[in-house]
């Protein structure tokens, strides 16, 4: 190969323009991004279907010196055509099982368009949920993002890479710990937090086989990522021995000259590739330099030569080598199958969590007039949430569908506006459904919010609601926590559904007429109040602690310290009871059993949890830590036996020195239904 055919293959161009017929013939473009939107209204466009792919593909193969095949990337999120919830909402099943099935949906149907590397998962841990990107991760506990991560690599990249997707595991590292929560801004982490909070889920995914890593756009300790030798060579390549390529994030590279840290493209260039970047997305820095950069010394053919080979080696997995095309009859096969739907509806059932309940809830079947308001009862894309280039709007199964699905129109009186009229139909209702939260616009890439309370409108409707009396069943569709006090104060139940897909009109309405029992959980803390933020439950322990989540003292002289809803919490249509905690030593660590009694007479399914406080150690440590989580189905009035492993390993934490360090002593252990309740033993690690 030529420098030149080298450089080609280190450049993702994108194909809204970039990707000229000229450069592919020249060898210029080795991967290209498809990033638009797969229809133009209801019209599906040809630029991202498998023909159009294929196109692509044969000139790279056909009329390029070498032959090389492209691979071709897209943002498959949280499913493809049949749009599964966002991975926020995803995380609140805590459900690895369904989270990797649904993985396996969306690589099967990109595939079908030829799509061979999806940029997902997002692990980024934020604790703070005015970040619009806190809708696409999987919130604000390592220990849970790194597992659920570990599910969606394995459901994209399934056992057979030339059937499926590379997966990529992004943005390493650091980015959702954007200051003030805006989009981009600076991270300031400390090396023993980025170790312990924002590392650890990219150490799982690069366990778990990810074959692709992507550096984030935010510094890190005044190094941009991109540039960053010590994340992206010495901690993720050295240290972890991840054999992948980096990717960077779309004109990161570029980006460097506005960090300051770059005088031109010229030596952007030169600093990512030297510090660890492979790939170049969008910006072209690589192609257009990397044979000047080379002939003046600056970076040697060594690094470039590593970056190609891992390239052609995940080319050479995929098969593109044997088979670069797609056959163009496959989508229609693979896409939006009844299979497909089944498992996305089940994520989403899973997903949405139940904050309050009053008893109103699960509405009977025998209601009669039951009344849903909102403008969101109709919509599709509050459905859909962010990052939805493949979903169809008229694919939606809408609330108000949802609705009329599970009891017919008879008995619901459907208004979709909330003003003084709907109002006054209210009070001829048994019981008033509202669908309130925030448009898809609001949270996602670049949509960040000061604010984190609902839209205005919705609050002042549901207080004119209050005053006729009413019972009153929010449904809140949204991605982010929000600061929703007067619903726990004044509503008799709250369902939090996060955007919970295709399938999430059915999967309302399956939770509130109670063919489904609801059972997700908060895999983010809910504040009070924005200027609450952040709340993040594992917290280190102070000099001067807070009482936590009593009634007793508050630093704050105008609001309480404790959160609305912890980490971890969601209610169910069954009650559970935990009882006998057992820690027993075993050769390799402890074991700690419990059993949970389903107390109701509703078969249900709980998630329970597993926390550690390490008493006294070398550094100030969390006042709980994730350690173990299981979701199990308990019968009406059965109980089951939950029983944890935890290796001596799992009670260690990295220390000054960045090392990981297993300290011998007491721990505090807790099994429970959330990160503040549960049953409590200590042990003594030897
Ligand atoms: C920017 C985003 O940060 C990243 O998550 C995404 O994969 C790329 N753009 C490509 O669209």
């Amino acid at each position: 190969m030529t420098l030149a055919e080298k450089a080609g293959q280190l450049n993702q161009a994108a194909n809204e323009g970039d990707a000229s017929v000229e450069d592919l013939r020249a060898g210029k473009v080795g991967s290209i991004i498809c990033s638009s939107s797969a229809y133009a209204g209801n019209e599906r466009q040809d630029r991202v279907r498998a023909q159009a792919i294929n196109k692509l593909q044969e000139i790279a193969v056909k009329e390029s010196r070498l032959g090389i095949p492209l691979l071709i990337a897209r943002d498959v999120i949280h499913g493809h055509r049949t749009v599964g919830p966002i991975p926020l909402g995803q995380a609140a099943s805590w459900s690895t099982e369904d989270i990797k099935r649904g993985s396996e949906v969306a690589s099967r149907e990109a595939f079908a368009d030829g799509i061979r590397w999806a940029f997902t998962p997002m692990m980024d841990v934020s604790r703070d949920p005015r970040w619009g990107r806190v809708a696409e991760g999987f919130g604000e506990d390592p220990f849970l993002a790194g597992r659920l991560a570990k599910a969606v690599i394995e459901g994209i990249q399934g056992d057979d890479l030339t059937q499926n997707l590379a997966a990529c595991a992004k943005h390493f590292v650091g980015y959702g710990a954007a200051e003030g929560g805006r989009d981009y801004n600076t991270a300031e982490i400390t090396p023993y937090t980025l170790r312990n909070i924002y590392l650890p889920p990219f150490k799982e995914a690069v366990a778990a086989g990810v074959r692709t890593v992507m550096s984030c756009f935010n510094e890190v300790g005044g190094v941009p990522a991109t540039a960053n030798r010590r994340l992206l060579t010495e901690i993720l390549k050295d240290e972890w021995g991840f054999r992948g390529f980096v990717i960077t994030d779309w004109d990161a590279v570029g980006e460097l000259i506005l960090h300051g840290v770059a005088e031109d493209r010229a030596h952007a260039a030169e600093l990512a590739i030297n510090a660890g970047a492979d790939m170049d997305m969008a910006t072209g820095a690589l192609v257009a330099h990397l044979e000047k950069l080379v002939a003046e010394g600056r970076v040697c053919m060594e690094t470039i030569d590593t970056a190609v080979m891992k390239v052609l080696q995940l080319k050479a997995d995929l098969g593109l080598f044997e088979n670069p095309y797609t056959d163009t009859a496959l989508a229609d096969k693979v896409q939006f199958t009844p299979e497909g739907k089944q498992t996305v509806l089940e994520l989403a059932q899973k997903s949405l969590v139940l904050l309050k309940n009053n008893g109103v809830l699960p509405i009977k079947p025998t209601a009669k007039n039951i009344g849903l308001f909102g403008s969101l009862i109709e919509a599709t894309d509050v459905l859909n949430g962010t990052w939805c280039l493949d979903g169809l709007a008229e694919d939606v199964i809408t609330v108000k569908a949802g609705f009329e699905a599970a009891i017919g129109k008879d008995q619901v009186l459907f208004p979709s506006t909330l003003n003084d009229e709907s109002l006054n139909q209210a009070r001829y209702c048994d019981v008033a459904v509202a669908v309130v939260g925030e448009h898809p616009q609001r949270s996602g890439e670049a949509n960040s919010v000061a604010y984190i309370d609902l839209p205005p409108g919705q609050l002042e409707w549901l207080q004119g609601l209050k005053r006729i009396g009413v019972p009153i069943v929010v449904v809140v569709l949204s991605g982010r926590p929000l600061a929703i006090q007067w619903l726990e104060d004044n509503a008799d139940a709250i369902l939090f559904a996060f955007h919970p897909g295709v399938m999430g009109g059915q999967a309302i309405a399956d939770v509130l007429f109670g063919t489904v029992n609801p059972s997700g959980k908060l895999p983010i803390t809910f504040p009070r109040v924005t200027g609450q933020i952040p709340t993040y439950y594992n917290r280190k322990l102070t000099g001067r602690p807070l009482d936590p989540y009593g009634a007793g003292v508050s630093r704050y002289v105008d609001e309480k310290d404790s959160p609305l809803y912890p980490f971890g919490f969601g209610l169910s249509y069954s009650s559970y009871d935990y009882s006998g905690l057992g820690i027993d030593r075993k050769d390799d660590g402890y074991e700690v059993v419990c059993t949970v009694a389903n107390t109701s007479k509703v078969d249900g399914e709980e998630i329970v949890q597993l926390y550690i406080r390490d008493r006294v150690a070398s550094l100030a440590r969390p006042i709980r830590e994730l350690k173990g989580f299981e979701r199990v189905a308990i019968a009406a009035e059965g109980r089951r036996q939950v029983r944890f492993h935890l290796s001596r390993e799992e009670f260690g934490f990295y220390g000054a020195d960045e090392k990981w360090v297993v300290e011998e002593g007491a721990f505090d252990i807790w099994v429970g239904p959330n990160s503040i309740e549960g049953l409590h033993g200590t042990l003594e690690l030897v």
